[in-house]
């Protein structure tokens, strides 16, 4: 499958869902706290998702994924199964990872959270990822090059002696969650495929504190974790390219990016 390009009318409907997948991650922020499973996590965003909604959540059965929403702790990168065993305490990080169908299309977006006092090194990863995000999503536009994304990524990271994960990267997205093409979050300028107005994709960057190399559970073919079993931190958008720029999709309220494109 190619690359699409999206018209003004799906980019509204790709709008409505960025904002939904967004206000889940709103929504769900007083819960994340120590005491708390990353099952419950689970199951509150998916009765908001169903009931208040209206949506679908995209996880579910999606490959056979057995849930609702990831919930990536500590040194799992990104996929982890929510579990009423695994129990949220002091000083863990967490990924949250929500994608929302609507009217056919998909948002897709995740955040990080702190639970309660962090270590300064756990805290730092964090900051810098979402700075890595944020880097990249500052250089989007018509004509820009995928590599340009993956460039920046990598060097700002890897100046502060982070890794990128490799093995995983963004992705093309709207009625097909991941389609054409894949964002990598390492690369050289002027490399790639050129961004055109109208196409729809995600950026979310996974940070290693140690080495970029990955571990797939064999126990259930999902949780994806460091292979130094040290911290991993991940944040993710979904936006569309406009003529000038790019729109963030799937953006808060606490962020600064402008409704409509920047
Ligand atoms: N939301 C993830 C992404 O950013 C994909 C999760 S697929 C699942 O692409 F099956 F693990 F849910
Ligand atoms: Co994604
Ligand atoms: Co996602």
């Amino acid at each position: 499958m190619p690359v699409t390009i999206k018209t003004k009318d799906e980019i509204a409907l790709m709008r409505e869902v960025g904002r939904l997948a967004a206000e889940v991650l709103e929504m769900i922020e007083p819960y994340v706290k120590a005491g708390i499973s990353t099952g419950e996590l689970d199951r509150i965003c998916h009765n908001y998702i169903v009931n208040v909604q209206k949506a679908v959540p995209a996880p579910l059965n999606y490959n056979g994924f057995p849930k609702s929403i990831c919930t990536s702790v500590n040194h799992v990168i990104c996929h982890g199964i929510p579990s009423d065993d695994k129990i949220l305490k002091d000083g863990d990080i967490i990924n949250i990872d929500i994608t929302v169908i609507k009217d056919g299309f998909h948002g897709d977006t995740s955040k990080m959270f702190g639970i309660g006092t962090l270590p300064l090194h756990a805290q730092k990863l964090i900051t810098v990822t979402q700075e890595c995000l944020y880097k990249a999503i500052a250089l989007v536009g018509p004509g820009v090059y995928l590599g340009d994304l993956g460039y920046v990524i990598q060097q700002y990271a890897e100046a502060l002696h982070y890794s990128v994960v490799r093995d995983y990267c963004g992705h093309g997205i709207g009625r097909i969650f991941h389609e054409e093409p894949q964002v990598l979050h390492y690369g050289q300028k002027q490399t790639g495929m050129q961004l055109r107005e109208g196409m729809t994709f995600t950026i979310e960057p996974m940070i290693n504190a140690g080495s970029r190399f990955t571990k797939l559970s064999r126990a259930d073919g999902w949780t994806v974790t460091t292979a130094d079993r040290r911290l991993s931190a991940q944040w993710e958008h979904t936006l569309a390219v406009t003529s000038d720029g790019c729109e963030v999709l799937t953006s808060r309220k606490e962020e600064p990016f402008k409704a409509g494109g920047n």
